[in-house]
């Protein structure tokens, strides 16, 4: 199991400080909205020159027709990124669209499909897709996996499930991960270490509980060591 540490912090310069702290751990930086549209490739690059071993998954959850997914895809992996993600209930056409567009890339990163968001609980995530969280998430799940797309997010809760139905290679990537129980903020559908380690994840995004911490090294230390 890997750790992937979300730079969520206001600014730029917030989430430079918490990654030179934090430079000498194996750890993921994920790179979300707030920092990427902002500060666009500059953050990827500067991340990558403070640590080159550091692994970028950007959090960009693509969303639209086939085409424009796949032209977006072909750019990310442009950028230097490790793993980035799309929404899976963009379709397996798009799914499919996108993976193959990135036969033909070198070094192409690894590619994720957002299966529900863990703030989503049952009534929220009924309101709009008509069925519960397992359901839907394991065929999303089914479907990203023919698509030949490498993984899903999904909450804890669903990784082991899924691991079972669509093969152990394909890969979990967990948020709403309390590591040690703290407040769970939006997330509904969260998480503690030992959870996600039976359930078999292969990362944990942590965010919240490791940038509001007083010593944010200390309590990344302290997840490795668990983990
Ligand atoms: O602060 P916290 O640990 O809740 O951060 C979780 C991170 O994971 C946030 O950056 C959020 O955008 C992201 N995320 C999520 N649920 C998903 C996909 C990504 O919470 N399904």
């Amino acid at each position: 199991m890997q750790l992937c540490v979300a730079l969520d912090l206001p600014t730029y310069e917030e989430n430079i400080a918490l990654a030179r702290e934090i430079a000498t751990f194996d750890v993921w930086l994920k790179v979300g909205f707030r920092s990427y549209i902002r500060d666009g490739k500059k953050i990827i690059d500067t991340l990558k020159s403070i640590n080159p071993n550091f692994k970028i998954f950007l959090d960009l959850k693509l969303y639209d027709i086939p085409n424009t997914m796949a032209d977006a895809a072909e750019e990310i992996s442009l950028l230097g990124v490790d793993m980035f993600n799309l929404h899976a209930s963009a379709g397996k056409l798009a799914m499919q669209t996108v993976m193959k567009r990135l036969e033909g890339v070198e070094n192409s990163p690894i590619v994720l499909a957002v299966t529900a968001l863990t703030s989503f609980d049952d009534e929220n995530f009924k309101a709009i897709y008509h069925d519960s969280i397992q359901t839907k998430a394991l065929q999303f799940a089914k479907e990203s996996y023919e698509s030949g797309i490498n993984g899903v997010v999904c909450s804890v809760h669903e990784s082991k499930m899924i691991k079972e139905n669509a093969g152990s290679d394909f890969l979990t990537l967990t948020p709403g991960i309390r590591p040690f129980g703290e407040d769970a903020g939006d997330q509904k559908r969260v998480a503690d270490i030992a959870m996600a380690k039976e359930e078999l994840v292969d990362f944990i995004v942590v965010g919240r509980p490791i940038y509001k911490a007083k010593n944010p090294k200390e309590i990344v230390s302290k997840i490795l060591s668990k983990i």
